[in-house]
């Protein structure tokens, strides 16, 4: 399933309107019932808590993206296709745009800083094992006690797996992986059925949302 940037702006007009994906949905919910029960929920307008910061890895078209960024975060997404910006830039709201960054840069270079979120979907399989491993060593360090990861990653049984340019790692090993972390949400499922652009395909969906122990 490697790609190329022409596959990706495919990609980026059939999803931009799709909504965000649970696991992004999940990790905002668990922070904002923190929140609140540190400031009471009827403190909030009067005095309400400082942006949260996530880190949108492989943010395609933003659908995960607008979600934080309409939940009150402060987003850096990050993607290496310049398609992402355009698409981004022009989907997101205008009275949201001062709190959302973009940046194009490969995945196996960029700096994760530290972070209440970083946020994953289904990009991390798309680095080849050499870069994989590494960019996942840099995004557990940006993840401090109490923050928050979540990630949709392909398993071993995926039809990508054949890929030497790809990341399928087994769930097993995705939850060894996540040593450190309290797993909140966790999910693997297995189906065939057509990629966002109709094309046939053999799914091993691994997801989850993880919180850093201190
Ligand atoms: C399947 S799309 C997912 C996009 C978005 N997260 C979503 O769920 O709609 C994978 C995204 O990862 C990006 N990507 C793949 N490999 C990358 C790399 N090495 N560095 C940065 N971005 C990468 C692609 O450009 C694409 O936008």
């Amino acid at each position: 399933m490697s790609a190329d940037s022409e596959h990706w702006a495919d990609y980026y007009a059939v999803t931009v309107e799709r909504p965000a994906w649970r696991t992004v949905r999940l990790a905002i919910d668990k922070f904002r019932r923190e929140d609140e029960a540190a400031v009471g929920p009827d403190a909030r307008d009067a005095n309400p808590p400082a942006r949260r910061f996530a880190v949108d890895l492989g943010c395609g078209a933003g659908r995960d993206t607008r979600e934080l960024l309409r939940a009150g975060w402060r987003v850096l997404a990050v993607d290496r296709e310049p398609a992402a910006r355009t698409t981004l830039e022009t989907a997101v709201e205008a009275d949201l745009r001062a709190h959302l960054q973009i940046r194009i840069q490969d995945l196996a270079t960029v700096r994760v800083p530290r972070c209440d979120l970083v946020n994953a979907s289904l990009c991390l399989p798309f680095l080849a094992p050499a870069a994989f491993h590494p960019t996942w060593e840099r995004i557990i360090a940006a993840i401090g006690p109490g923050a928050r990861f979540a990630a949709m990653l392909f398993g071993d049984h995926d039809e990508s797996a054949s890929d030497p340019e790809m990341t399928c790692l087994p769930p097993d090993r995705v939850r060894t992986e996540l040593a450190g972390f309290e797993v909140e949400h966790w999910s693997v499922e297995e189906d065939d059925r057509p990629t966002a652009l109709g094309e046939p395909h053999h799914f091993h969906l691994v997801e989850f949302v993880a919180r850093r122990l201190g």
